[in-house]
């Protein structure tokens, strides 16, 4: 077992964005002999690791993708299993989030949630807005494509109103209207448990994104594994188009 010494991380170069698709809590239970719903809940453990690790390493923004829009087609004892932990983490985790000064965002439409699940977030939400830490987005009910929709339907009303001439729209405006419009693009993209696709997950903001893929399922991913990951992404040349 490696420790984290050994990653020799460079703390000038940190991401400040940090987005993890957490990936293979399933098989994770699988291996085990346990139902899906035991990974999820060790998920949570992991992520709440990485949460703090994120802080600890000066990431302004950690962005994770909890439950896109497309994992509505899981059993619905699944779906509502993942709901119900929802609410288990927020209500372990908030005071300390809070303590630590951390900011909890959501990036999707989570209304279509369970309602006591839309009241843990924000009650999150609410207790954190004025918190300047660590910017935590949970992505759920997310999805790129929906995301990116919605701000054109935005930007397509205003051209309909007279208040915006088309040839006058510009990236950052369709960028503004995005769940991190304000904040700066993910530099590194990890995905856990050996999947080599983004599912959906921030498609207009990873266009020059880092992307770092680790064969450890999302319950197994330490802190250290994290640091080894954000090693890989400052070992990389990023040339954004030039030479
Ligand atoms: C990721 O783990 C968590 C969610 C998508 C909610 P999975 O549930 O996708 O785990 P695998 O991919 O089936 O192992
Ligand atoms: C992506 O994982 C979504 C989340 C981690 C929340 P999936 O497990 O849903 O992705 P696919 O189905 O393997 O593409
Ligand atoms: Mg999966």
């Amino acid at each position: 077992m490696e420790n984290n010494a050994t990653y020799q991380l460079d703390r000038e170069r940190i991401p400040q964005h940090v987005a993890i698709v957490m990936d293979g809590n399933g098989r994770w239970a699988k291996l085990r002999g346990k139902p899906r719903l035991f990974g999820h809940n060790a998920g949570m453990e992991a992520l709440k690791e990485i949460v703090k690790r994120s802080d600890v390493l000066g990431v302004k923004y950690l962005t994770v993708y909890a439950f896109s829009t497309e994992n509505w087609k899981r059993p619905i004892e699944e779906v509502s299993g993942i709901f119900k932990l929802l609410i288990v983490y927020m209500e372990r985790e908030l005071d300390e989030l809070h303590a630590n000064n951390v900011k909890v965002n959501i990036f999707g439409d989570y209304s279509k949630l369970p309602k006591a699940s839309i009241d843990a977030l924000e009650t999150a939400l609410n207790k954190t807005k004025n918190n300047t830490g660590l910017v935590f987005n949970i992505a759920l009910n997310y999805g790129g494509r929906d995301e990116i929709m919605r701000s054109v339907r935005r930007l397509a009303a205003d051209v309909r109103d007279g208040k915006l001439d088309p040839e006058e729209l510009t990236e950052d405006m369709l960028g503004a209207g995005l769940y991190t419009g304000g904040m700066v693009d993910p530099e590194v993209i990890i995905r856990t448990s050996g999947e080599l696709r983004l599912s959906n997950f921030l498609l207009w903001q990873s266009a020059y994104s880092e992307f770092v893929f680790t064969d450890v399922l999302w319950p197994d991913f330490t802190p250290e594994e994290y640091e080894r990951c954000i090693a890989e992404f400052q070992g990389r040349k990023r040339r954004y188009g030039g030479v």
